[in-house]
């Protein structure tokens, strides 16, 4: 396999998000799921092949979910519209109502593979614990956190000003800023959202495309879709923040190595040939560090696992 312009997003709390990947080209979790299936630099399959792979390995369940499999006798084994030019020949080869059913098909996989991502949900943190223990005056949960971590909490709510984008229960306002990341190829700038918002609303898998469940009047995120924005140049999703030191390095290419610098960068806020919507915060060394020790409350606790036999 090759390798992928930008860093992979946590699966973790996806559910949640009204668009998907860094650049939101993807407005549901199953279309999502579809994007890497046929990603030369991932998985590199077709959706035919993995249509038949279905039928022949999982009909039953399909069919007791999604109803008939179609007839798939006679087609070549790898055809899309997307992919080499000979995958494209052979999609092109196919009639109309053929191309229809596969996509159907593939469509119903990423569907399937959406019902087992929604289960996936963050585990309770630190912080969590600590804020229930402020909420329900509970005295002896005020400890959970050291005095270092509630002076990060106290600087992440103020004079960080992180609270700005990074709020709600997974710490993101799932939408989309321009923090003045240089782009990991110097010279080569990744321009984000912007291109983001062309795709999904070009994606035949999108909310209002034929193979979706949701009434037109429900894809309003997609509806209201801002279509020439410039502030979205460059302009990625903000990330949530569960697990965030367990899952370095970070930014949407991995062009930063450490939370230390990641926290130096909002200090600083180094000017960028674009447009950035960060100013300096001026933490001074102290703040910074009280900063990245708050960062480390925001992991799920894991519990010690029983010792097998
Ligand atoms: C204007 C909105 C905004 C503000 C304010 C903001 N962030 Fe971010 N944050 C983002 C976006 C957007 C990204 C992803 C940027 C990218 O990859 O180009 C990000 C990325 C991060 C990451 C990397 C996470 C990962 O998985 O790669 C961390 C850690 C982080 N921010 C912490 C903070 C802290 C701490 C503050 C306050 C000092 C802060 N942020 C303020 C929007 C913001």
């Amino acid at each position: 396999m090759d390798t992928g312009a930008r860093r992979t997003m946590p699966v973790v709390g996806a559910a949640y998000s009204p668009f998907l990947f860094w650049d939101g080209r993807k407005d549901s979790l199953w279309a999502q799921a579809l994007g890497p299936l046929e990603d030369p630099a991932e998985h590199g399959g077709t959706r035919l092949a993995f249509a038949l792979q279905l039928k022949t390995r999982y009909r039953p369940d399909y069919e007791a979910i999604f109803g008939a499999m179609p007839d798939l006798s006679g087609l070549p084994e790898e055809a899309s519209p997307l992919g080499t030019p000979l995958q494209r020949a052979a999609w092109r080869s196919m009639t109309e109502k053929e191309q229809e059913e596969v996509s159907k098909v593939f469509a119903n996989m990423g569907k399937a593979l959406a019902a087992y991502q929604r289960t996936l949900q963050p585990g309770e943190s630190r912080l969590d614990q600590y804020i229930e223990g402020v909420v329900t005056h509970n005295v002896q949960a005020y400890g959970l956190l050291n005095a270092t971590e509630k002076n990060g909490l106290r600087i992440f709510l103020g004079k960080g000003q992180c609270i700005t984008c990074h709020n709600g229960p997974l710490l993101t306002d799932h939408h989309f800023h321009n923090t003045g990341i240089a782009p990991r190829i110097p010279g080569q700038p990744d321009l984000g959202r912007r291109v983001g918002i062309a795709k999904v609303r070009g994606d035949e898998f999108n909310c209002l495309g034929r193979f979706s469940d949701a009434r037109p009047e429900q894809c309003e995120e997609l509806n209201f879709l801002a279509r020439d924005d410039h502030a979205m140049t460059s302009a990625f999703k903000t990330p949530g923040l569960r697990n965030v030191a367990l899952r370095a390095p970070y930014m949407h290419a991995g062009q930063i190595t450490s939370l230390a610098d990641v926290v130096r960068h909002y200090s600083q806020a180094p000017r960028t040939d674009g447009h950035s919507e960060i100013k300096p915060a001026t933490l001074t060394e102290s703040e910074m560090q009280d900063l990245v020790a708050f960062l480390g409350t925001l992991s799920a606790i894991v519990e010690n696992e029983p010792q097998r036999e």
